[in-house]
């Protein structure tokens, strides 16, 4: 048999080999798509929810209006030594002039005091402080906060800018997941003045 003819067959062979590896590896992705196979991915627990709570309030922008602003070399920065404590109790603002438009609401510099058509409200203490914070409130209360819009679940209306109509469609697991955070975060104590509804 001619020597390049040999060779010939020894390429044919090689790559018949390629052909078969190729075919494996496909049946192995293909069973590892099927239900029932993937035992590693099952055995992944499920994630921690303080962790996912800390995510959420992360990405919800919730330390955007409930954690005090300061003044920073790049502009308005939150002050992380009063994380998620709210508007500061030792800042006491007047009322603005009321105004008709087009510049109707009103927001303080550390952006937890707001003014507008709705009367005047101040960022929530969400720290776990037992008096002036979120010590006393349970999971149950905070859901329901959010969900309907009512003070601690079923007081007075909660007043803009509280995001609550979007972050009610969150899902269970979400907002016990954020409440799990809230609680876990250190407690402030700073007692955020009552809010002031328009028809007071
Ligand atoms: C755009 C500003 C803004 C953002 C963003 C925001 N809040 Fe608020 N939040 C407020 C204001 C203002 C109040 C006070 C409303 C009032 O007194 O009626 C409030 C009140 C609350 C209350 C108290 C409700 C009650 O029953 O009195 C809770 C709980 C709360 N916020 C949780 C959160 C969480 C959790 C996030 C993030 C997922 C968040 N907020 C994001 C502005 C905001």
């Amino acid at each position: 048999m001619p020597y390049s003819n040999r060779e010939g067959d020894g390429l044919r062979s090689r790559s018949s080999k390629k052909l078969a590896l190729v075919a494996l590896a496909s049946a192995g992705i293909w069973l590892a798509g099927c239900p029932g196979t993937q035992t590693e991915e099952a055995a992944v627990p499920p994630p921690d929810p303080v962790e996912r709570g800390r995510y959420l309030v992360t990405v919800s922008a919730c330390n955007d209006c409930h954690t005090p602003a300061k003044m920073g070399p790049h502009g308005l920065e939150p002050d992380t030594t009063r994380m998620l404590s709210g508007h500061p109790e030792d800042l006491v603002l007047e009322a603005p002039a009321a105004s008709d438009g087009p510049w109707i609401w009103h927001g303080a510099a550390t952006k937890t005091a707001f003014a507008g058509p709705w009367g005047i409200s101040y960022a929530t203490n969400l720290t776990p402080d037992e008096e002036t914070g979120f010590g006393i409130w349970t999971e149950e209360m905070f859901i329901e906060a959010i969900r309907t819009g009512a003070h601690m679940g079923r007081g007075r209306p909660i007043m803009p800018p509280m995001p609550w109509k979007s972050y009610g469609k969150m899902t269970d697991e979400d907002l016990r997941a954020i409440f799990a955070y809230l609680q876990s975060i250190p407690p402030i104590k700073n007692d955020v003045p009552e809010g002031l509804s328009a028809d007071e």
